[in-house]
């Protein structure tokens, strides 16, 4: 308790407040801590807190369009190659599609594919670019009820396994599992945690999600959930819904692949 209270003293003061309101806890490594000046990152405008994380991405769409295949990083080029030859002619499902910035890549392999995502302005942005083969569908991941019954042989998501909240990740590996055909074969990556990294990140007691603060350019500060999984984690989440899994944990993103259980509770 004396620990705490000192981690709670070494805060700003509008910080020590917001963290008794609100139960958090500052960790690294599991651990309380002082934030490094945390506040200035707070300073210049309101933080949203109520629906944050849909408001953030559809604020954000503007910036999100990008050219994958322009990107030299080596981990991007690896991503390139394994989606393209995953998707290589199959029924595909993206859940979570942003701007489409992989579906513009997958496309042309796949047969034909359900790109979804929740943020009006990224599938704004995703349909402006025209993709072909490709149905956009504006949709809730934790339920995909809006895809009508067609079922995927392959599915996939990208960065968005770490904004799910803890309490809901089996609402929403139960409705990705049932859009696709027993034996589907499922891609999923997401960040791993720069041990560098100074973006403020906290616990709630009452979720027990993490958050971080994100702020963009129009100003605007917002809370969203953003889970850091450890190998074991995502071993443990997956394999009750996984045939042949297989995680990959390399600086900056780990990837599960894996194929979905025929026996499955769904
Ligand atoms: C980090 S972006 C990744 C977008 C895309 N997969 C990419 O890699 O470029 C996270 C995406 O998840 C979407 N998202 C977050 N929660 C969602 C939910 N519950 N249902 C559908 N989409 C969601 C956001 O709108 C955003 O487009």
């Amino acid at each position: 308790m004396a620990k705490q209270a000192a981690c709670l003293q070494a805060l700003p003061k509008r910080e020590q407040a917001r963290c008794l309101r609100e139960g958090l806890k500052t960790h690294r490594r599991g651990r309380l801590r002082p934030r490094q000046a945390p506040a200035l990152r707070f300073a210049g405008g309101p933080i949203m807190e109520r629906d944050s994380m849909h408001a953030y991405y559809c604020d954000r769409a503007p910036y999100m369009a990008r050219n994958v295949e322009d990107d030299p990083r080596e981990f991007v080029r690896d991503i390139i190659a394994e989606l393209k030859s995953l998707t290589n002619g199959q029924s595909v499902l993206e859940v979570a599609c942003g701007t489409g910035n992989w579906t513009r890549l997958v496309a042309p392999c796949a047969r034909t594919i359900v790109a979804t995502d929740y943020s009006e302005g990224m599938l704004d942005v995703a349909r402006s670019r025209q993709i072909p083969k490709t149905r956009f569908v504006h949709d809730d991941a934790y339920s995909l009820g809006k895809i009508g019954s067609e079922r995927f042989n392959v599915g996939y998501a990208l960065w968005l396994v770490s904004h799910l909240s803890r309490a809901r990740w089996d609402e929403f590996f139960t409705a990705f599992h049932a859009r696709l055909n027993p034996g589907a074969k499922v891609l999923l990556v997401d960040d791993i945690r720069r041990p560098d990294d100074t973006d403020p990140w906290y616990s709630k007691v009452d979720t027990r999600d993490s958050y971080e603060i994100r702020r963009l350019p129009n100003g605007k500060s917002y809370e969203i959930v953003k889970t850091y999984f450890t190998p074991e984690q995502l071993h443990s989440l997956l394999q009750p819904y996984a045939d042949n899994l297989q995680i990959r944990y390399e600086r900056p993103c780990w990837w599960a692949a894996y194929e979905v259980r025929s026996n499955q509770r769904i």
